[in-house]
């Protein structure tokens, strides 16, 4: 009689001996890309071009809803690097675990769920993660909590109904991500050092609001250098314009990496 059903044990068999380069345990830096466009052909550009110098790329909303999960594939073929799908899900539980159920065989490395969604929400989503990743025999993705969104302050968080301040807020969301067995969330440079200290060293803390000192801060208030953040704590950081913008992505790319090293 296996101590595991057979699919688990198949799926930890795999993760211990065969970690796919598209897996968060091969993963080359710290230096997820967001590949912020609708289209195909730029991000599969983008991401070949990125393909031997950066960690893994992030998708978002406006990708995939412009190209679905077929340019999803597109786009990780085109570089076989750890994926961050951002979709940021926010719904009822059965929903959310439906939607992260859909997601899991594009083989993300990375997921994330609104936490103000709730504990029975952000549970229900590490549930489905850790279920369709035994089904699909794939690796489970981290399901990761987004907090309170950067782009809000105090004053346009209380309009919401939540009195207090946002980084109060961040902190409360993110031991409720905790208690609810997310593996992290995402937050802000400055909130990564007391995160850090509030939840521990193996609650993945992921940082966008991220700038080298040669790049333009563009509509990001609050930036750290990705040095700086990662010092703060994150575990990962998502940079975008930085490197996309630049004349040259893989001139840029490579211009992090050597800072983040040196
Ligand atoms: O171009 P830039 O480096 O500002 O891109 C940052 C990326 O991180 C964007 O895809 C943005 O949507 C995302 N992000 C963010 N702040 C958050 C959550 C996600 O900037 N709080």
């Amino acid at each position: 009689m296996p101590l595991l059903p057979l699919a688990q044990e198949v799926c930890y068999t795999r993760a211990m001996t065969t970690p796919s380069k598209t897996s968060l345990a091969k993963i080359r830096n710290p230096i997820f890309c967001a590949l912020d466009t609708a289209d195909l052909g730029q991000a599969t550009s983008w991401a070949a071009k990125l393909a031997d110098t950066i960690g893994g790329v992030k998708l978002g909303l406006e990708f995939f809803n412009a190209q679905g999960p077929k340019g999803i594939k597109e786009v990780t073929r085109a570089c076989e690097l750890p994926l961050f799908l951002d979709l940021k899900f926010h719904d009822i539980p059965n929903t959310v675990a439906g939607a992260v159920k859909s997601v899991v065989p594009l083989k993300p490395a990375i997921i994330n769920v609104h936490c103000s969604g709730g504990r029975v929400m952000m549970e229900a989503a590490a549930k489905a993660a850790r279920e369709a990743a035994e089904q699909h025999l794939v690796d489970r993705p981290l399901v990761i909590g987004v907090t309170v969104l950067t782009s809000m302050d105090d004053a346009e968080l209380n309009e919401t109904g939540v009195p207090g301040t946002a980084f109060d807020q961040v902190r409360r969301l993110a031991e409720l991500a905790k208690i609810a067995g997310l593996d992290g969330v995402v937050c802000s440079p400055h909130e990564a050092e007391t995160l850090r200290k509030d939840l521990g060293p193996n609650f993945k803390l992921i940082t966008p609001g991220v700038r080298p000192v040669w790049a333009a801060a563009n509509d990001q208030k609050r930036i750290m250098t990705p040095s700086e953040a990662l010092n703060a704590g994150a575990d990962y950081v998502v940079i975008g314009r930085p490197i996309t913008a630049a004349p040259d992505q893989t001139a840029a790319a490579k211009r992090i990496v050597l800072e983040l090293a040196a």
